[in-house]
């Protein structure tokens, strides 16, 4: 029988109570949580109710409205005799009691289910044959399991405008929809940016936004997902391809540090379209509209398939053994002069035999994989917190009592981060406090449902840290004696007054925010403004001091931002430290000290792994003076970026999609991606890449693929300790120490 299922998981949104009830569906006697729903409890039994519009993550506000799901029922009375109820129900909406029989496949259920599909086709179009759906529809199928074959209806079929652009993503067809609501349920209940509804009544009833303004959700490819019909569905997949022409891998999206579990569907070597894969800990069953769609650079037509050696002011390719002639020599005269930044867009694979190269073969200390200036004192999350990047997991976040979310576009910066803490706000009663210096209002933000919102003076952010603590303070003066000795002269000098005037806040707003963190359990998660902040170091210590006051010392957040920037670090392609967090015996140069190494002649020549510094380093000038400075410069990308230009030496890296490995996600979660087809051209993973100018330069045994380098990271990265393909399977771990305590 075809999988019917509309949904990846049995996880309810509202789970049912610990107390057990038994109940009987199709004479199995079960004994199940008192109040689940009859869905979820035939489905366990192995037992099948279609249905259309439920899903466990939505709200069951305005559900119940396709009535695929009627099941006949009865209960059982306590003098033994059976009491039949006189109407059929609707299973989706029926919770477990005690006593309740439920049968899911008599002649009247049956019957039911063939004239609510008889329904729901009056005005569904039938065009199965060019909509997009078409092979893996929930209608199709229901209708091939339980509909009639013909109809009784021969009236004009409702007519709307076909492939309506909805969004720059989304496609709307509103004769193929059967109204489930489950889009308008997630634009309310998930993304929160409640930008679809269900216009007007009646016949006239269907889905659109207000005004038929564009819809700009954020989130907006998750709908295409839910949708039981070809009703909406993806711009960029349309007419693409057919489920059956697709083959399927696992991966693991690359867009930012959250990690989202995905599947690439692909054909030969194109990815043609991203699908979510569940996984509770992480992404639940979500992706933002980056990940979902934002992976098309993968068949990108600027992909690079051959190295390119630079001839005046253009570029000739080469080929590899040409490439690693130069290279290797190159390297050779460089030796421990040799500079190498980036890596955190390759996986822990790639990073760990660049790590090798560089500090086993090259006897050079200089190489940093954060394309972010940091304090010349070093990573202060990692020196005051003795951990890098977070100190929650993602799924601890929904239940936090109270989150402050602190110069950080939340939506954009970490998107599924901001679906917990949306959860836990609408769905956990968890309070949540705002601080930015602006509020984006072009679609969903912290700002709509935090309160209070305390908008800053751009800069301010340690004015307001110092409103918030003083605040806090006076709001619950008992925790003061847990202010550490060294803080609280410093803080005795703080006003509520000042960090008003000098951060732009009214002082009771300060109050208003103090309340609301005290409120339990407390987190903060803050973002690039403040990571960027000149007194980086210095918000971080007194972040530290209030989460102390709050009771929650270790939830401080600060996400890292790339795809693997953590597995990067945990690599060792670090200044001073090595795999596994132990501090290297002899420290180079960070990303800005190698800058200047270049510009002042103490490098000699850089390499640049997948990071394209002249677009995003904050000091442009300074990136391109290095650069050209610099006699040797070898840039390992996907396509001619602007640094590539710059570079003497271009060499084609594979994608994501076109080699294994794993990424550590902004939590220390470690999950693997799988290759869905061969590299592109000639392009290779860098971890081969590494190994192969290793190679010429006399190391002996290296990996033959990326799963022996998984293997030896198990094995000799302490952090990763145990950490093999077969253990980190489909969900991932987490490795066992998110700590830099060790060093
Ligand atoms: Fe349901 Fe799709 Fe219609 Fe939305 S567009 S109500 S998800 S059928
Ligand atoms: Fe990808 Fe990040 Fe979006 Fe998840 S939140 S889908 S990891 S870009
Ligand atoms: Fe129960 Fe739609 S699934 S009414």
């Amino acid at each position: 029988m075809a999988d019917r299922s509309l949904t990846q998981t049995e996880v309810s949104l509202n789970p049912a109570s610990s107390d057990m009830v038994e109940i009987t569906i199709d004479g199995v006697d079960l004994s199940v949580p008192k109040g689940e729903n009859i869905i979820e409890s035939a489905r366990k039994a192995g037992i099948d109710i279609p249905y259309f519009c439920y899903h466990p993550r939505l709200s069951k506000g305005d559900a119940a409205n396709c009535r695929m799901c009627l099941v006949d029922t009865a209960s059982k009375m306590p003098d033994g005799t059976v009491r039949k109820m006189p109407k059929p129900q609707t299973a989706c909406t029926l919770p477990a009691a005690p006593g309740l029989i439920v049968y899911t496949n008599t002649e009247q259920v049956f019957k039911d289910r063939r004239g609510v599909l008889e329904f729901l086709l009056i005005n569904h179009p039938l065009d199965c044959p060019v909509c997009d759906r078409g092979g893996e529809c929930p209608l199709q199928n229901n209708t091939i399991f339980y509909g009639a074959s013909t109809s009784r209806y021969t009236e004009e079929k409702r007519h709307y405008p076909k492939a309506y652009p909805l969004s720059q993503h989304v496609v709307f067809d509103s004769e193929r929809c059967i109204q489930c609501a489950r889009c308008t349920r997630f634009s309310e209940d998930i993304s929160g940016d409640a930008q679809l509804a269900l216009l007007k009544r009646g016949g006239d009833a269907h889905i659109g936004t207000f005004a038929h303004t564009e819809y700009n959700s954020k989130f907006s490819g998750n709908v295409i997902e839910l949708c039981p019909v070809g009703a909406l569905t993806s711009r960029s997949y349309r007419f693409k391809a057919r489920p059956w022409d697709l083959q399927t891998q696992n991966s693991i999206c690359s867009r930012c540090s959250n990690g989202c579990n995905i599947k690439l569907d692909y054909r030969m070597d194109s990815v043609v379209r991203v699908n979510a894969r569940l996984n509770e800990d992480v992404n639940e069953e979500w992706t933002c509209d980056k990940g979902k769609f934002g992976h098309d650079y993968v068949s990108s037509p600027e992909r690079l398939t051959r190295p390119m050696l630079r001839n005046g002011n253009s570029f000739e390719p080469i080929t590899w053994g040409q490439a690693y002639q130069l290279l290797v020599a190159q390297l050779k005269k460089a030796g421990g002069h040799t500079g190498v930044i980036g890596g955190g867009r390759c996986t822990n694979e790639d990073n760990y035999m660049l790590q090798k190269l560089v500090r086993g073969h090259l006897k050079s200390s200089h190489l940093d994989s954060r394309a972010l200036p940091v304090p010349a004192s070093g990573d202060p999350l990692a020196a005051r917190m003795g951990f890098r990047s977070m100190g929650s997991t993602i799924a601890d976040i929904e239940n936090k009592k109270s989150i402050f979310v602190f110069g950080c576009d939340l939506e954009d910066e970490q998107p599924i981060i901001f679906l917990r803490v949306r959860k836990a706000w609408r769905f956990k009663g968890a309070k949540v406090v705002f601080a930015n210096s602006h509020v984006a209002t072009d679609s969903v933000s912290t700002a709509d449902f935090a309160d209070p919102v305390l908008k800053y003076t751009a800069g301010a952010e340690l004015a307001v840290l110092q409103g918030l603590l003083v605040a806090i303070l006076a709001h619950n003066p008992d925790v003061a004696s847990s202010l550490p000795v060294s803080m609280a002269s410093v803080v005795a000098t703080w006003t509520l007054e000042s960090a008003a005037l000098a951060s732009g806040i009214d002082a009771a707003l300060f109050a208003d925010a103090a309340v609301a963190l005290c409120a339990g359990a407390a987190t903060i998660i803050a973002g690039k403004a403040v990571q960027l902040s000149p007194c980086y170091a210095q918000l971080v210590d007194v972040m530290g001091v209030i989460l102390t006051l709050l009771g929650s010392p270790r939830d401080l957040n600060i996400p890292v931002m790339e795809c693997n920037s953590l597995g990067a670090m945990d690599m060792g392609v670090l200044p001073d430290f090595g795999p596994g967090t132990i501090r290297a015996a002899q420290p180079g140069f960070d990303t800005a000290g190698m800058l200047q190494g270049a510009l002042h002649g103490d490098i000699a020549a850089l390499w640049l792994v997948a990071t394209d510094l002249a677009a995003h380093w904050p000091d442009r000038d300074l990136v391109t003076r290095a650069l050209e400075a610099c006699p040797f410069v070898v840039v390992s990308e996907l396509t001619m970026t602007e640094t590539a230009r710059m570079a003497h030496l271009v060499l084609p890296a594979a994608s994501m999609a076109e080699k294994d490995g794993c990424y550590t996600n902004c939590e220390g979660r470690v999950q693997r991606l799988h290759r869905a087809f061969a590299p592109l051209g000639e392009c290779k993973p860098d971890w081969l890449v590494f190994s192969e100018v290793a190679a010429l330069l006399g190391a002996e045994g290296g990996p033959v693929s990326a799963r022996d380098i998984t293997c030896m990271i198990a094995s000799e990265v302490p952090t990763y300790a145990g950490m093999l393909p077969a253990a980190l399977g489909h969900a991932g771990l987490v490795r066992p120490e998110n700590s830099t305590t060790n060093a």
